[in-house]
């Protein structure tokens, strides 16, 4: 089969690859990228396992042809934090039960980090639409809104901690 060249900016890095002209991001990020943090948990735009970042918005990569998106900052959820540390999101989920089963939770923090990074303080009914294209299999939603209410209220946290900015 043909190949073409793609360059592809995944979690701060440029990679080039070679790829069937129609190859989807989920495929070209798990089997040539080697980020398998992004999950196929369906084949129809369902479910939501797949979501990643581009430019700061959720997008279902199970749908979505890698080579449109060489001009695009994609983040996968294995780059949402710097190495070593953890976004509060993740801290968020990993402290209020979010993170059950592990397959549908990478959707979840990236829909949920593409919720904060538009709305910081959005009501209980806000993040339940925003997460309504994400699938929990063992239904635990109630814990998956309490991990994002703790998930905003540990980035204030931070915020809060920050040095004040020092005037001229
Ligand atoms: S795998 Fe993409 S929405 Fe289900
Ligand atoms: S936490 Fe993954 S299916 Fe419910």
């Amino acid at each position: 089969m043909n190949k073409e060249l793609i360059r592809l900016k995944v979690n701060g890095e440029v990679h080039e690859v070679a790829v069937p002209p129609h190859k989807l991001l989920l495929d070209v990020l798990r089997e040539d990228l080697g980020l398998t943090g992004a999950k196929r948990g369906c084949d129809d735009s369902s479910c939501g396992c797949c979501a990643v970042l581009v430019d700061s918005v959720a997008i279902l990569s199970c749908v979505a042809i890698a080579s449109c998106y060489q001009d695009a900052e994609i983040v996968t959820v294995e780059g949402i934090a710097p190495p070593g540390t953890l976004d509060p999101v993740q801290e968020g989920y990993a402290l209020a039960g979010g993170a059950q089963c592990g397959y549908c939770t990478p959707g979840f923090l990236i829909c949920t980090k593409a919720l904060l990074a538009r709305h910081p303080h959005p009501t209980l009914e806000e993040i339940r639409v925003a997460l309504s294209s994400n699938l929990c299999r063992c239904t635990g939603y109630m814990q998956i809104y309490e991990s994002v209410q703790l998930a905003i209220e540990r980035a204030q946290a931070r915020e809060a901690a920050k040095p004040a900015p020092v005037g001229r």
